[in-house]
């Protein structure tokens, strides 16, 4: 192996883990906005997805198999929360459960509160573009966070808020299937509030412990297309940058209401842009050099570097809480996983407080509107549901190892 896949600027309890999130891999979930969806706009549907729901402790060990020191896992809003002030224990205590096996295996459980899907009742009731839906969420969170506080040190307050407004309510691909400008800037205010708003929940609750809650944000690498037309392409890749890149994490630091920048972090977009267009279009097209995944996105793994170096400036620990690829053989995986590890070292020796890498996703999963086509696991599911783990899992098992020695796993 390459020494550049060691690296000696490590810190102490780094996290090295894989993510999912309930819906994805949980199966059987009925009660969410998603369960709707599906039917309604006729896509792929999540049925028992992974069965995670029941053989979360067989995953666990599979990921404590891999050298794994940490997990990030969603809680499922609409399992839990049955209406305003309406809990469903023994969900509750399912995820008591899920939290202390994840301790019980050593690895530091990483939980998000929101991870796109919503409360189907609360989906009838307009979801985020409601004002209701702020209190409901803040309830959820008070109710999650005190009952788990002493399980849990890191908080993901909210997934790629920014992706779930344009699938949502630009592109119309995801529930409710909007595609309206007004309703988009509407939700995504009501979220930044909203996330504001919980973060100063967790932190009181837990009044002066340690505790580390903050966003996972999504992370593009824009480029104008290579096309000359004078400057247009150029503006269009700034202006996505702006907004998609930089607004929201400038607008939670400002407000003092991040511990941590999660970053998840896939791919390069080429924008070209026409006359009367500013934002632009992702160019697909053939003439860029970039390897692409089995979804087409383009694969750049300097951009993790670019994006780690530029949240430098913020002061704040950075955790990398989604990097993955779908790929068609494994030097695929293998090849993205060791040049994004590069990317990240490399990072780090420039000063970046990098405390953690999760590779999405521990199981090939539920991958939304694209069903299961999509391969991101570490690990694949038979028919029946029998994990196999794919060869690259064991190359990220050796950069853990190396990586880990003489390091004390964080518990
Ligand atoms: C991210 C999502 C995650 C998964 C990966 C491939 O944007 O957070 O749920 O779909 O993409």
């Amino acid at each position: 192996m390459r020494s550049s896949l060691v690296s000696s600027r490590l810190p102490q309890g780094f996290l090295w883990g894989a993510a999912t999130s309930s819906h994805q891999v949980e199966g059987s979930n009925i009660k969410n906005d998603w369960y709707i969806w599906e039917k309604q706009a006729k896509i792929p549907s999540a049925g028992q997805a992974c069965r995670h729901y029941d053989m979360y402790c067989a995953d666990f060990a599979l990921a404590k198999s891999l050298s794994h020191n940490a997990h990030r896992f969603s809680i499922e809003w609409s399992r839990v929360h049955l209406g305003r002030g309406r809990w469903d224990n023994s969900a509750i205590e399912h995820y008591r459960k899920v939290l202390g096996c994840l301790r019980e295996k050593g690895l530091e459980p990483v939980v998000t509160l929101w991870h796109f899907t919503l409360p189907g009742w609360l989906f009838r009731q307009k979801g985020w573009e409601s004002p209701e839906a702020s209190g409901c969420f803040l309830e959820y969170v008070e109710k999650m966070v005190i009952e788990f506080k002493d399980y849990v040190r890191y908080w993901v307050v909210m997934n790629e808020p920014l992706i779930y407004v344009y699938q949502s309510y630009l592109a119309g691909k995801w529930p409710p299937g909007r595609k309206s400008l007004r309703l988009a800037f509407r939700v995504s205010k009501n979220l930044a509030k909203t996330y504001i708003k919980s973060y100063k929940i967790i932190r009181s609750i837990y009044s002066g412990r340690e505790v580390f809650a903050g966003p996972a944000k999504n992370f593009i690498d824009f480029c104008p297309c290579s096309f000359n037309n004078f400057g247009q392409n150029s503006l269009a890749a700034f202006l996505r940058d702006r907004v998609f890149n930089v607004y929201f994490i400038d607008y939670l630091v400002k407000r003092n209401a991040l511990d941590f920048i999660g970053v998840n972090y896939y791919r390069r977009d080429f924008i070209r842009a026409g006359l009367f267009d500013l934002a632009g279009k992702e160019c697909r097209k053939e003439h860029h050099k970039l390897a692409r995944n089995s979804l087409g996105w383009f694969i750049y793994p300097q951009g993790l570097e670019k994006i780690l170096l530029r949240l430098k400036k913020y002061r704040r620990p950075v955790i990398i809480t989604e990097n993955g690829t779908t790929g068609n053989d494994d030097k695929d995986y293998s090849v993205f996983l060791e040049e994004h590890i590069r990317s990240v070292f490399s990072a780090l020796s420039k000063g970046v407080d990098i405390r953690g890498y999760f590779w999405w996703s521990l199981l090939d999963n539920y991958e939304w509107d694209k069903g299961f086509k999509a391969k991101f696991g570490l690990a694949g599911i038979t028919r029946n549901f029998k994990r196999i783990v794919k060869p690259f899992a064991y190359k990220y098992k050796d950069i853990i190892c190396l990586n880990s020695a003489g390091r004390m796993s964080p518990q």
